[in-house]
Parts: structure tokens; sequence; C-alpha cells
């Protein structure tokens, strides 16, 4: 067992957390995870507060441990709202993928909820410190998704010495095995917060042709592209990327860009493996660099297990090497 104040205040088993994936965290996968002694996060940023509330509903029928929901922009009105339905509906952590959610963070504790905040740079983390963030995750830009420019094990520490002695740190980008998670540890912070390894398992949804190109990829087949979003986002290249790479000038930002991907029928993150139409070699496929370590789909519980054995190993390894 690895302990770590992670594990005491989430109340878990593992130091190991499944991203808030918008698309891809339903409650199958959610669910697995925190069965299996790590913390599943739904990424509900892509999902309508019916869907989110149904989602929240279905997860209690798989595990009774706890779980948390990821929300990656709202309104301040309909934070709030949503808000208060993760309240409601059982989650014991909220975690806001994008700024310092200070209007909420009140009303999280009032209700014995932790908040969590998203931080691509030292300076984000001492701000969701100080506005009462109970945990911060430091997403390097080897991370899958919508990243930042720092990478993980520059920013780890340095977010470790600016916050770490007050609040919990998390390292997220590019961990996807328990070597990772010895190597977070070694810098300093109490887990790790895990995405792109977790879409290649049975229990996530994805839409046709995702789980099997990620399982193709090399550690140099994803690219950091604005052509879906509008924002920096890390994904597989592909010809899409291509034409944005080669004609900048036309990129709108968020969410204009959004819409033009939606438009030019490429981004059906949110669907499942029903989605019809989908060209792999335009869709969007957000993924990390770590990808390359990928070869084969693997049960969410066999994986967070696999991360544990595997970090005592490698601590038990580092640990041999003293003389
Ligand atoms: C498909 C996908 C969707 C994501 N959606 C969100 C999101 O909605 N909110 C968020 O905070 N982060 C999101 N992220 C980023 C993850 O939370 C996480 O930081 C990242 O996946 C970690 O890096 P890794 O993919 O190398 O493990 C997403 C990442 C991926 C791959």
């Amino acid at each position: 067992m690895l302990r770590t104040r992670l594990t005491e205040i989430l109340e878990v088993d593992h130091p190991v957390m499944l991203a808030g994936m918008g698309g891809v965290s339903y409650h199958e996968l959610v669910g697995a995870v925190s069965e299996a002694g790590g913390f599943g996060t739904f990424g509900a940023s892509t999902m309508n507060i019916e869907r989110m509330e149904s989602e929240m509903e279905a997860v209690k029928a798989i595990t009774s441990k706890p779980w948390g929901v990821d929300l990656l922009t709202a309104a301040p009105g309909d934070m709030e709202a949503q808000v208060r339905s993760l309240i409601a509906h059982g989650a014991r952590v909220f975690v806001a993928g994008l700024g310092v959610p200070r209007d909420v963070v009140d009303l999280c504790h009032q209700h014995n909820v932790l908040v969590v905040s998203m931080c691509g740079k030292v300076r984000h983390a001492i701000a969701a410190e100080a506005a009462g963030c109970d945990i911060v995750v430091a997403q390097g830009t080897e991370a899958g998704g919508h990243t930042g420019q720092i990478a993980t094990m520059a920013l780890v520490p340095q977010v470790v010495d600016a916050v770490g002695d007050k609040i919990p740190v998390v390292a997220a980008g590019g961990i996807v095995d328990g070597r990772g998670l010895a190597a977070a540890l070694a810098l300093g912070a109490d887990g790790v917060w895990v995405g792109t390894r977790f879409i290649a398992t049975p229990e996530a949804q994805a839409v046709t042709g995702y789980k099997d190109t990620l399982v193709g990829l090399g550690e140099d087949g994803t690219t950091i592209s604005r052509g879906y979003t509008g924002k920096t986002c890390r994904v597989v290249a592909n010809s899409y990327t291509r034409h944005w790479e080669e004609n900048p000038g036309e990129l709108q930002p968020f969410p204009m860009q959004f819409l033009r991907s939606m438009e030019d029928g490429v981004n059906h993150l949110g669907l499942g493996a029903d989605a019809p139409d989908i060209d792999p070699d335009r869709e969007f496929f957000p993924a990390g660099q770590g990808v390359g370590a990928i070869t084969s789909l693997i049960p969410a519980g066999e994986l967070v297990e696999r991360f544990v054995a595997e970090a005592e190993q490698m601590l038990g390894r580092m640990g041999s090497m003293r003389s």
C-alpha cells in the first residue's frame, strides 16, 4: 500500500486519480477506478445537467466508494447550478478544469466537498491555494487535452515548493504506469492524475477508432493544436491538425473554432462508439505524449492495481540503490 496525504484526504486506498476527461470519463470508468481503490472523476464538461445527474446516479450501482466531478468551462451562473447538483448527488470532490472556482469554494466546503484546481503554472497553484482549494493538480504540457507549455518534470517540483507545505499536489501529464507514479512521488507529489492511459480501457467511452488509434501510436504521434477548440489542445496529429498548421491565419478563438470543428464533422467527443461517420485521420482524439507506451486495452481496475504494484517495485529498486 502507498499512503500519502492524497489517500488520506480522499479516503481511498491508492494515490491514483482518473482524470475527468470530457467525452471519456462516464460512470462505467469512474465506477471501475473508484471500486478498485483509486479515485474516479467524471468528465462532465461535455454533459448537459440531466446527463450529469443520470451518470452520478448510475455510478452508485457500481461503487459505494468516493468519486468526483470535473467541470471544464461554465458561465458563473451555470457553474453554481452544476456544483449544487454534484453536491446533492453525493460527489466527494469538485474539480475545476479551467480557472480558480472562487465563487463556489465556500459552498463546497459547507457540504464537505473538496475542491481541486487544475494548474499548468506555479502562479495558478498559488492562486488556487489562496482561494481555499484543497488539492492542486500540476498538469504538464505532455498531457492530453487542453494543456500549457511547462513540462511535468519541471512543473511538479516547483508547484510542490510553492504550495506543497499547505495542500497535496497531484502530478499529471504523460503518466501511464507505475514508474510515472514512483517518479511523481519522488518529485514531491502526493499522487497522480491520469488521463490518456485510461482511454485505452474497455470501460472508457470513445468513438470508433479512438482506442485503436491510441494503441497504434508512438510517442511522437501527438501535437498541440488549436484546430478543434480554439485553445491549445494536445491531440493525435492528423490531416486536420496539419491543415491548421498550414493555415494559422484562419484559426478563430474559442468557442468559434470549436463550432467550426463540429461543422467540419471532426468533433464527436461526448458521443459513444455508435457515433456515425468517424474519419480517424481527421477526428478529435485528445491524447498525451505517454501514448507510445500504450499497447493494449486493460480493464481500468486492473490498471489501478498495476500502477501501485509497479510503483512499489520501482520504489523498492530505488531504495536498494542506496549503499
Ligand atoms: C480526452 C480528454 C479529455 C479531457 N477533458 C478534460 C476536461 O474536460 N477537463 C479537464 O480538467 N481536463 C481534461 N483533460 C485533461 C485531463 O484532465 C488530464 O489532465 C490529462 O489527460 C493528463 O495527462 P495524460 O493524458 O498524459 O494522462 C482531458 C484529457 C483528455 C485526454
